[in-house]
């Protein structure tokens, strides 16, 4: 299997138990379970779930142990990106190639949507977790991963960048607080996948931090891209609108630094990602065939 092969393989595994979740709502709840998975089964790229099954191969193991925790965090970024649409925040209305969740939902069940999808994937991190209380080694690979994720999603993590972003509308925000958003908002996440499953895999401490740097790398210049798309991407490809970060005066890379020096960056830390796993060869053909994958992705 080439690596893109394998990134479709990945998201298959993902589309194919996404209602894994949702089939838990009761019938009471039934209308924000249609919330949840209106905004899951929408279509996105799913590199955060394809990062933690890869890493967690990558570490030695095999990438259905670490399905659970994929799913999880699919559930956690698309809470994010439905919270991200809302009108107090960057008032969206297309997502996905579809109208965003409150467009369809109505704001007060889009709201809950979210809540729920992220208190969902706690659950089934942790109810997959305890499955495996027998086996020490697992079980304790298992409780890293979740609290990877968990932290990852939080306060210092995607929830910071996002009140940092929030709070520096119609700012310039100073290279340091820019970083600082697109380091916690995007990359927190993307650093936490590749964590989690690393540990479910077993890392050694070395293979940990290089993948950490790795991933850190990767999250910044995904950030960056993105924000290139906003001005330079199609709305078509992208499946959702164009030019907000404009409209909204968010302080992103090409306002900051300009396009060029904002494209300068975003090769400058791809190479850099490159760099630290070359030295493990082809186990790490995934991943460095993933940054060239980001690296001229439209969507
Ligand atoms: C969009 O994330 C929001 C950012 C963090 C940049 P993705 O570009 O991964 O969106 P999907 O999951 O493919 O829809
Ligand atoms: C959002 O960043 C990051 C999240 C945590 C959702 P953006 O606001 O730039 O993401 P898009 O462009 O709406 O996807
Ligand atoms: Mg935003
Ligand atoms: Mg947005
Ligand atoms: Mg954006």
């Amino acid at each position: 299997m080439n690596s893109a092969e394998k990134f479709k393989y990945y998201k298959q595994i993902i589309e194919d138990n996404l209602d894994f979740g949702t089939k838990l709502v009761h019938d009471q709840s039934k209308n924000v379970g249609e919330a949840m998975l209106y905004s899951l089964s929408a279509g996105g790229k799913r590199l955060r779930p394809a990062l933690v099954m890869s890493a967690c191969e990558f570490a030695g193991g095999k990438a259905e142990d670490a399905l659970v925790h994929a799913l999880a965090i699919e559930y956690i970024h698309t809470y994010s990106l439905l919270h991200d649409d809302l009108p107090a925040i960057d008032n969206d209305d297309l997502r996905r190639g579809r109208p965003t969740n409150h467009k369809v939902f109505g704001e007060a069940m889009a709201i809950l949507a979210g809540d729920a999808l992220l208190n969902t994937a706690m659950d089934i991190m942790l109810s997959d977790t305890v499955k495996n209380i027998d086996c020490q080694d697992l079980f304790k690979r298992k409780v890293l991963a979740t609290r990877e994720i968990s932290r990852a999603a939080g306060v210092n993590g995607m929830i910071g960048g996002q009140v940092a972003d929030v709070e520096n509308e119609g700012k310039k925000a100073s290279k340091e607080l820019l970083q600082y958003i697109h380091e916690n908002k995007t990359g927190a996440m993307i650093v936490g996948a590749v964590r989690a499953g690393a540990f479910i895999g077993g890392t050694t401490e070395e293979e940990l931090e290089d993948l950490t740097r790795f991933a850190s790398y990767l999250g910044l210049a995904f950030q960056i891209r993105d924000d290139i798309l906003d001005i330079e991407g199609d709305a078509a490809k992208l499946g959702k609108n164009i030019g907000r970060d404009i409209e909204l005066e968010k302080s992103t890379y090409p306002v900051i630094y300009g396009m060029e020096e904002s494209k300068r960056k975003f090769n400058e830390l791809n190479d850099a990602a490159i760099n630290i796993l070359e030295k493990y060869g082809e186990r790490a053909t995934f991943f460095i065939d993933l940054i060239k994958m980001m690296s001229i992705r439209e969507k």
